[in-house]
């Protein structure tokens, strides 16, 4: 059922509610329409039985918002600052493959909606397009994975520095792909390809299985930008993380594609933030799909929130706008929960849960 719209309360840049019917609400069947079969369960898919797939929103509901009253929200500011970048919003897009496949624009269109929103985008080691096509003027940061000869990828992470990337996202919960029955034996017949990992050299998915904390600092190094580690769902592999140099950590448990029965990372991030929020940002993703989600992972004390399927999903329907109206939607929904909950600024969403 749509929520009710209308209502719009005053202030706040982006202040207002989204409309009678939530659109957000429509992009999976829309998309699934707008996708040729075969992308649209590669996108869709999750690992194994799905259960880390089905799990992933369902966690972010479970919480509980003890909301202020008695405080001055007419103005809502969802601004902040990440890594560096002054950003509009705290909700970003995750790194995904085959935006070429979803839409012909790609990362482009991607690049440039979230530009749009104010948003941070970050371009897959996978991205169908050379970095200096997608850089749309916005910040963006670079996925990478490590193959097990390491110095193959550093011609295409220097690269990406020179064209503009300002971090780099290592995905570190990848020794081997996680199996995708939905996706094993699909029939690709009419989709090119051709441009897959335009940036880097062919790899069949071979990654480096031994990876170390100690990769974290060669690639600073390489990249001379800072490094984020994606794929983290422990305290102890967070605080080794920052020990060697991260910048960020990135809790994920990659969208359900890898370790199925992996912890939803609304269970995982507060473990995160208590082992290193202090000294390191600390993101998150997996089954964030409004501003009430992202409400909820801001009092769990991230600094960003990213989403994957909901940006393919809208690039799908509608390009460049539908990745601009999707970020801007969630935002829009965030700050009607921030005010709702009393708080006017990012930092007021801490201390905002109820206590279990
Ligand atoms: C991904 N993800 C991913 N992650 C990464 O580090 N490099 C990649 O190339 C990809 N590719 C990719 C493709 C597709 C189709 C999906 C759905 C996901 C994982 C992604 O960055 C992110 O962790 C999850 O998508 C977040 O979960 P939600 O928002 O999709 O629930």
């Amino acid at each position: 059922m749509a929520p009710a719209g209308g209502g719009a309360a005053p202030g706040g840049a982006l202040g207002g509610h989204v409309g009678r019917t939530r659109w957000l609400d429509t992009l999976t069947e829309a998309a699934a329409e707008a996708m040729p079969a075969p992308v649209r369960a590669y996108v869709e898919a999750g690992a194994l039985e799905q259960v880390s797939l089905a799990e992933a929103n369902a966690a972010w509901q479970r919480y509980r918002l003890a909301p202020h009253v008695l405080r001055d929200v007419t103005e809502v500011d969802t601004g902040t600052t990440v890594l560096g970048h002054r950003l509009a919003t705290p909700i970003a897009v995750a790194p995904t493959a085959m935006q070429r496949a979803v839409h012909p624009q790609g990362e482009r269109a991607m690049a440039a909606g979230a530009a749009a929103a104010g948003a941070l985008h970050v371009v897959s080691s996978h991205a169908g397009f050379a970095w200096a096509e997608i850089d749309a003027g916005g910040p963006w940061w670079v996925q990478l994975y490590l193959t097990p000869d390491r110095s193959e990828v550093d011609d295409g992470v220097r690269a990406a520095v020179a064209a503009g990337a300002s971090a780099v996202v290592l995905t570190v919960d990848t020794p081997v792909p996680g199996q995708k029955y939905a996706v094993s034996d699909l029939d690709w017949t009419g989709v090119d390809l051709s441009w897959h990992r335009t940036n880097f050299p062919p790899n069949d998915a071979h990654w480096a299985a031994d990876l170390t904390p100690a990769d974290i600092g060669r690639l600073a190094e390489v990249a001379g930008v800072p490094v984020v580690v994606k794929g983290v769902l422990r305290a102890d592999d967070a605080r080794r993380c920052v020990a060697a140099g991260a910048a960020a950590i990135w809790v994920s448990n990659h969208g359900g594609r890898q370790l199925d029965r992996s912890l939803p990372t609304a269970l995982a991030l507060p473990a995160v933030v208590s082992a290193v929020g202090g000294e390191a940002p600390v993101f998150v993703d997996g089954g964030i799909r409004s501003g009430l989600d992202a409400l909820v992972a801001l009092a769990l004390g991230a600094d960003a929130v990213f989403v994957g399927r909901p940006a393919l999903r809208a690039l799908a329907v509608a390009g460049e706008d539908g990745v601009r109206r999707l970020l801007t939607d969630l935002t829009t929904e965030l700050v009607d929960a921030m005010r709702l909950s009393g708080a006017a600024g990012l930092a007021s969403c801490r201390g905002l849960l109820a206590p279990a």
